[in-house]
């Protein structure tokens, strides 16, 4: 079997790759060979079959031995080690969460069950390079790919409602550490019932205001009871990377816009960081290029793949299935809020959840190592 080299498969994406990996069988069909950017020549983690020691992960002569590479080690790695591999000649597979590469033309932003045709295309041109979308895009495409397939969208506006995961682990604690310091301080008031709401509101606004840098160190400002409306660098033109990113990458991932020969379809709005742990939400705004009725785009989100799923438009089925409580931890990507707009017929609103480390970041990477072993 292939010889496969796992990089940072021991972060938080590595992990849950790995356990994605493990109850599909992944291993079963490969000659895994794990590297280490801190402990080489320790014990390789169960898994392994013949090449037991972890080998360095910047030892390209190691790295050369592997007919595919798939790395959740970061955009640093990539950076530096990618271009020296590829400069010594390998001409393996790179599969990678990062985002160093994506956007460069010989690398393909996968998302098999969106844009298979794309995949099949570049690896019948000789593609080598395969690289994991933004959790965002990913999740949405994975909920709403099918109008974009059926050519439906002439624009679409998303508003969305990212959690802490996206930024790291360090940042899923620190926002725990925070509603913990914000509960610690009016713990007692919260006791007594005939306290004053407006006491523990001031208390509370106070705490937030004089959180040491310690304790907001990752995000910069408290997120636990808040919510900031920026992700990811400033352009300087008054759009976040995080926002840039939804229009380039879906258009990218479809096969459509710029270097493909097509008008791309514009995607625009507002990326914000709220305290959920690991699940990305969005809300999304259509205008469809015609009044198609509700009932037939219902029918076709659902039958786009096997793990969207279409939540009926009541309070009720809402607020049990479409929340990131609901969703964390499993492939479902629950599409609801589905409804025509006071703006008129063509103007679609809808909902859609995605835990942001399976499709968002693990998942389409062991699909990748699949589709090369098929
Ligand atoms: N940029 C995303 C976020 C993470 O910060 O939520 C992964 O694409």
């Amino acid at each position: 079997s292939k010889l496969v080299g796992l990089v940072g498969w021991r972060g938080m994406v590595g992990s849950v790759l790995m356990d994605r990996m493990v109850q599909e069988k992944d291993f079963d069909l490969i000659e895994p060979m794990f590297f280490s950017t801190s402990n080489a020549g320790g014990a390789a983690p169960s898994m392994a079959k013949n090449e037991t020691t972890l080998k360095d992960a910047f030892d390209i002569e190691q790295l050369k031995r592997c007919e595919i590479i798939i790395t959740a080690q970061g955009g640093d790695y990539t950076t530096e080690v990618f271009p020296k591999l590829r400069a010594a000649g390998w001409n393996g597979h790179w599969i990678d969460a990062a985002s160093t590469l994506r956007m460069k033309d010989d690398a393909v932003i996968i998302l098999d069950p969106v844009n298979m045709p794309v995949i099949k295309d570049a690896l019948a041109k000789g593609g080598k390079n395969w690289v994991g979308g933004n959790c965002t895009v990913s999740c949405m495409l994975m909920g709403v790919g099918a109008l974009y397939k059926a050519g439906l969208v002439e624009w679409m506006s998303t508003q969305t409602y990212q959690a802490a995961s996206g930024g790291g682990a360090q940042h899923m604690r620190e926002l725990l550490k925070q509603f913990g310091t914000l509960n610690a301080e009016v713990k007692a008031l919260l006791d007594d019932p005939k306290s004053a709401i407006l006491e523990i509101d001031r208390k509370i606004i106070a705490k937030q205001r004089s959180l040491s840098d310690a304790e907001t160190a990752n995000f910069g400002v408290p997120l636990g009871g808040s919510l900031i409306p920026w992700i990811d660098k400033d352009l300087g033109n008054g759009v976040s990377r995080e926002e840039w990113k939804g229009m380039a990458e879906t258009n990218k991932i479809l096969g459509q816009g710029e270097g493909f020969g097509s008008p791309a379809v514009p995607v625009d709005g507002f990326c914000v960081r709220i305290g959920a742990m690991r699940c990305h939400s969005q809300a999304l705004t259509f205008k469809l290029k015609k009044d198609v009725p509700l009932a037939d785009i219902e029918a076709m989100i659902a039958a786009d793949n096997p793990w969207v799923k279409v939540v009926p438009n009541t309070r009720e089925a809402t607020i049990r299935d479409l929340t990131p409580v609901a969703v964390t931890g499993t492939l479902s990507i629950p599409v609801g809020r589905l409804r025509k707009m006071a703006m008129g017929p063509e103007y679609l609103g809808a909902f859609t959840i995605g835990d942001q480390l399976l499709w968002g970041a693990a998942e389409p990477l062991r699909r990748m190592l699949r589709i090369l072993l098929d």
